[in-house]
């Protein structure tokens, strides 16, 4: 089977099982569980989904607690676009395509749906469903909050939003809590589930980490020269709002370069997993040739 169609099979499975977990309202509040589920179920790429099944199929896992941990790592990060998209945040009209959350229904509707999301990933995490030991759950919880919150992606978008025009190194740390730690949760949480061992955890979590930036780097290559359409939102942002990035600090050129040199890298972390981890591998190119 080819990456794409894996990539688009791992986006299915998880929207068929978010359609079930999601709430569904009635009365008033029913305005805040449509706007959920516009948030989450809108056609995102579900490249976290896709990371934290191929790691489940690495460790032999059943798919039911690494699919709900994909639910629930996709509810943070719907929420986490329905923040970013806000006007005190990034102020953005567009998203996957579609009216951003506050465009579609209203301001106080898009902060209670993110309010929402947020809640609702911890209780899909928190079900027996996800698994049978109440000690794997509460790890699962830990990681997951830890990656979302201060010292993760509420952190990360903190320092994106005082915009301080800073060096490298601190857009690099700012990448990792923004949008690395989200996306290593994709490997953190199969790994709780597959209780690794630490050679592996540590090889899996250098993986992602690299993961993680080359994504960031693509995302505001894209940010500086994508094409709307295809990204399903705007483009030419973070110049115009005088964010510091990766491109807007080393320029186009300059850090396709170092997109080259983190690919090689970041496929070498893999090699202790050998022929298990070819799709992983191959995922390296496909987060460098995306165009959306
Ligand atoms: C966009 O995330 C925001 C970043 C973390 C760079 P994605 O590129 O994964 O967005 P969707 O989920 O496919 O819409
Ligand atoms: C936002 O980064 C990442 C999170 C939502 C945590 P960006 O602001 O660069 O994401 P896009 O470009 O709007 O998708
Ligand atoms: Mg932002
Ligand atoms: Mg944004
Ligand atoms: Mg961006």
């Amino acid at each position: 089977m080819d990456l794409s169609r894996r990539v688009a099979e791992a986006a299915d499975l998880v929207t068929v099982a978010l359609d079930e977990l999601l709430p569904r309202g009635e009365g008033p509040e029913s305005r805040l569980t449509e706007a959920m589920r516009y948030a989450a179920l809108g056609p995102g790429k579900r490249l976290r989904t896709f990371f934290a099944l191929e790691t489940g199929r690495m460790f032999d896992l059943d798919d039911r607690p690494v699919l709900r941990s994909a639910c629930a790592l996709e509810c943070i990060h719907a929420y986490s676009l329905v923040h970013d998209d806000l006007p005190c945040m990034d102020d953005d009209d567009v998203r996957r395509g579609r009216p951003t959350v506050h465009k579609a229904y209203d301001e106080a509707t898009a902060v209670l749906a993110g309010d929402a999301l947020q809640t609702a990933a911890f209780e899909i995490l928190a079900h027996p469903d996800t698994h049978p030991d109440g000690g794997i759950r509460a790890e699962l919880v830990a990681r997951l909050a830890h990656a979302s919150g201060a010292r993760g992606m509420a952190g990360g978008q903190m320092i994106d939003i005082l915009g301080v025009r800073e060096d490298l190194g601190g857009v690099a740390r700012m990448q990792r809590l923004k949008t690395g730690a989200l996306i290593a949760c994709a490997f953190e949480l199969p790994l709780v589930l597959a209780r690794a061992m630490d050679g592996e955890r540590h090889a899996l979590m250098n993986f992602a980490h690299d993961l993680g930036l080359a994504y960031q780097i693509v995302d505001d290559l894209l940010d500086a020269e994508g094409d709307e359409a295809a990204m399903g939102k705007a483009a030419r942002k973070d110049v115009e709002k005088g964010k510091a990035n990766f491109v807007t600090l080393l320029g186009v050129d300059a850090a396709r370069e170092r997109l080259g040199v983190l690919a090689g890298q970041t496929k070498a972390h893999l090699d202790p997993f050998g022929r298990r981890a070819d799709f992983l591998r191959a995922s390296v190119d496909f987060v460098l040739e995306r165009r959306q």
